[in-house]
């Protein structure tokens, strides 16, 4: 930082949405000539990107309000800017007002494209700033991003949601569901790829859902497939019921759709499934894990999960544990059931009690973890493909990396940089990770 520049500090939370729009923010900031700094001490200008879905984001949001507090304190031109889903809630933005009214800005997620604009207004006229439309808007294209990585890179294909699970926030924070065009989408890939990205990963709350002009999403996969330079293609996050014949083929013709699916379950009941409005059965779950596996055997599967959705019994949640037994999940997130403000299953009077909740937890991730484990186990004697993506974040003396299949790989890898893609004969399956050594 040359002495005078303008610094910026983000803070992330939540999901890969949000961790892109951090990416744009970021971008935007570049090209105003800012520059980004770790130490929130040393920015002008300080962002909190929320997130209403994970639990505790209430807690930890307001927690890191009063830390920013302390520096505005002694540097009244200290700007404190929030946003992200969390912004989308008119009861936050209130308790903001009244609690934390040294808020310089506060914008929503629709808001992003107006960022620098609303910025130089708070900087230049001293003015607070609140903009949160209620919903999307068009798709502003040709935002700019600071990306962590200059190997791979997420790519948004569409945003908002239109499904409405009864627990779940995003279709009110995020809005209706919107596509982007096809060619946009292209014209952002072969910048990508000819800017060194070799792994892309497509973002959308429901990408089967994608509907860009007379493209469907496994067509969208196809005409990525054919980027000269592009090594790998992943997606997230993908609902089972819009999860098409054709999609799961993509697998078996497009070379560079690498063999993973992020594919969220939620329950294994059906009467549960039914009343988070999930629209398909245990059932048809299991079956579409036959056909994936079928067409792409080497496939790792990975799951969401929530354990205590309001009315859940004990059979309800023995019929999850089975369904785990049966799929073998790669790895799950896993939820203890919350109240998320406004959704429908706010108002479900048969709240399952906190001691309930922790129990099946606990006996539900000792079921993922074995499955994780075994999983990783059998990949030892493999020699696998890894994407490096730098020095290892447990142990400084390794780097680590991906294989096709997603699997978090650390090997010592010396003189190996961020994007080599390597062959690595895998030595060690530990529950949430792989050990080798390169295979030359
Ligand atoms: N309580 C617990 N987990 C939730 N999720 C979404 N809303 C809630 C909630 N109210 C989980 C779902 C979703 C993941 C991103 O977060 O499993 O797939
Ligand atoms: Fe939420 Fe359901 Fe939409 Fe996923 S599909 S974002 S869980 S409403």
């Amino acid at each position: 930082m040359t002495p005078n520049q303008n610094a910026f500090h983000i803070q992330t939370f939540g999901c890969q949405m949000n961790e892109r729009d951090s990416e744009t923010l970021a971008g935007m900031l570049t090209e105003m000539g800012y520059v980004e700094t770790t130490d929130k001490k040393a920015a002008n200008v300080a962002i909190i990107n929320t997130c209403s879905v994970r639990e505790n984001a209430d807690k930890r949001f307001f927690g890191t309000l009063g830390q920013l507090k302390k520096i505005k304190e002694v540097r009244p031109d200290f700007v404190v800017c929030i946003c992200g889903c969390m912004m989308q809630q008119q009861h936050i933005i209130d308790t903001v007002k009244s609690k934390y009214p040294w808020v310089d800005l506060i914008f929503g997620t629709h808001n992003i494209h107006a960022f620098p604009a609303l910025l130089q207004n708070v900087r230049d006229e001293k003015v607070k700033q609140v903009a949160v439309l209620a919903d999307g808007g068009d798709i502003v294209e040709g935002l700019p991003a600071k990306r962590e990585f200059r190997h791979k890179a997420f790519v948004n294909i569409m945003y908002g949601c239109d499904n409405f699970c009864t627990y779940c926030i995003v279709p009110f924070t995020r809005g209706r569901e919107r596509s982007r065009k096809p060619d946009d989408i292209l014209k952002e890939v072969l910048g990508l790829v000819d800017d060194g990205v070799k792994e892309i990963t497509l973002l959308g709350q429901n990408v089967n859902s994608y509907r860009g002009e007379a493209m469907d999403f496994a067509d969208l996969i196809r005409l990525l497939n054919k980027v000269e330079g592009l090594e790998r293609i992943r997606f997230m996050t993908s609902h089972p019921k819009d999860l098409s014949d054709k999609l799961i083929d993509a697998y078996r013709t497009c070379e560079k759709l690498k063999p993973y699916i992020h594919l969220p379950v939620q329950s294994g009941s059906d009467r549960v499934l039914e009343r988070m409005n999930r629209k398909y059965t245990a059932g048809e779950y299991l079956a579409l894990i036959d056909k994936l596996k079928a067409v792409a055997p080497d496939l790792s599967i990975s799951t969401d999960i929530i354990v205590g959705f309001p009315g859940e019994t004990e059979e309800d949640f023995e019929e999850t544990l089975a369904l785990c037994h049966k799929v073998r999940f790669d790895s799950a997130f896993t939820f203890i059931y919350s109240v998320r403000k406004g959704t429908p299953a706010e108002h479900y009077g048969d709240q399952v009690p906190e001691s309930v909740k922790h129990e099946r937890f606990n006996r539900l991730v000792e079921v993922i973890n074995h499955y994780a484990a075994e999983k990783n186990k059998a990949y030892e004697g493999r020699v696998v493909s890894v994407l490096v993506d730098g020095p290892s974040k447990t142990d400084p003396d390794m780097v680590s990396g991906r294989t096709d299949t997603f699997k978090l790989v650390d090997f010592p890898g010396e003189g190996r940089m961020p994007g080599d893609i390597v062959n690595v004969e895998i030595t060690q399956g530990k529950t949430f990770s792989l050990r080798g050594i390169e295979s030359r």
